[in-house]
């Protein structure tokens, strides 16, 4: 630690807790949740290193975090964002071997926007070369979510619905299926995504701003028969769908784009159709299967390194320009925001 600096220049989060709304990701202005600070060097304790930040990605989890309606509370002062890569320059004890190394992680310790974080070594993957900063900086939280999601699909038939399915994720788990010999329904808000939807493998495209969206839908589920629908969206927009698909079809909500608040019409699905709804998060899962942890993480780096797989980047936004610039990057279609110290 002796040749570091002694402080650290960071995003710090302005909430303390839960902020007892619902409002989405959407932000319109980061200093209302977010504040520059400069800290003391964090310190690794046993099992834990010190990160040197290459870059961070935003994802909606961060920003739902920030604005205090996410699953774990704001802690006022503590360094904001989950995930990024970065060089590990200092490890307590037990964590010495990834001194030295690249590696994508999650922050478990002080958040990943900050030039320096710490985080448990077990939350650390050491990168292959050919990996990017960039796939690396998005290696965990969405990879994960794909390769477990499309495997609850794959349990349950040939084809699924996708929502949001431009987004980072959708199109990460649209390659998955494609190469797993599934078919997907992929629903999106703006067809000029449609094209590469399809390149990546994507069955059908489907926009939901349609006026016909109900119809080609019905259409759509009539001949491919999905069993599962993931849906990052969860709107009303996302009951209709539910309704429209066969028997038994399970219905997993993993995010909340929409933050409306919608009435629930057709529970008789639930009783009548033996149709099911449940909830999907990352952390609980890795909890579970903790065991499985080191072959996906090499079977995610694989697939970046030789290409199935790329992390899209809308811009790239300095560390120190993110109170004032993250509101107008969100704004940007198409890909990751990358902060970068
Ligand atoms: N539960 C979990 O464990 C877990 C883990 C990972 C990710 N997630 C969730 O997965 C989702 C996707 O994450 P990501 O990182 O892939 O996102 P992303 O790359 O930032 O993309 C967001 C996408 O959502 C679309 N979108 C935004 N607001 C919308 C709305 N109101 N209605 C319909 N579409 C909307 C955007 O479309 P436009 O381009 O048209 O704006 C864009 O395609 C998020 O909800 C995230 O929280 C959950």
């Amino acid at each position: 630690m002796s040749d570091l600096p002694e402080q650290t220049f960071s995003i710090i989060q302005k909430l303390e807790g839960y902020s007892g709304k619902s409002e989405g990701p959407a932000i319109s202005d980061a200093s209302l949740y977010l504040e520059d600070a400069t800290l003391p060097m964090p310190e690794p304790a046993a099992g834990q290193v010190l990160i040197k930040l290459r870059m961070a990605s935003v994802n909606p989890s961060d920003l739902h975090f920030i604005k205090g309606e996410y699953g774990q509370p704001c802690v006022k002062g503590a360094p904001a964002g989950f995930e990024g890569c970065g060089d590990a320059v200092a490890a307590g004890a037990g964590a010495e071997g990834l001194v030295g190394k690249r590696v994508a992680f999650v922050a478990a310790g002080s958040g990943a926007w900050s030039e320096y974080c710490v985080t448990q070594a077990a939350m650390c993957i050491p990168l292959h070369p050919a990996v990017k900063d960039e796939d690396g900086a998005a290696q965990i939280v969405n990879p994960l979510t794909a390769i477990a999601m499309v495997d609850i699909a794959e349990k349950n038939g040939d084809c699924f619905v996708i929502s949001a399915a431009a987004s980072q994720l959708g199109k990460l788990m649209i390659g998955l299926a494609r190469d797993k010999g599934l078919k997907t329904i992929c629903l999106v808000r703006r067809m000029d995504s449609a094209d590469a939807l399809r390149a990546l493998g994507a069955t059908e495209v489907l926009d939901v701003t349609a006026d016909d969206f109900e119809a080609q839908f019905a259409s759509a589920s009539r001949a491919l028969k999905p069993r599962v629908f993931l849906d990052a969206v969860t709107d009303a927009i996302s009951e209709k769908v539910f309704v429209a698909m066969p028997n038994n079809a399970r219905w997993v909500t993993y995010g909340k784009l929409n933050p409306e608040l919608f009435p629930m019409t057709q529970m008789g699905q639930l009783i009548f159709q033996s149709k099911v709804i449940e909830g999907f998060w990352l952390t609980r899962w890795m909890q579970d299967n903790g065991a499985l942890m080191a072959d996906l993480a090499k079977e995610v780096q694989t697939r970046f390194a030789d290409g199935r797989w790329s992390t899209d980047v809308a811009t790239y936004l300095p560390l120190r320009d993110v109170v004032s610039g993250l509101a107008a990057a969100t704004q940007i279609k198409d890909g990751k925001i990358m902060i970068k110290p």
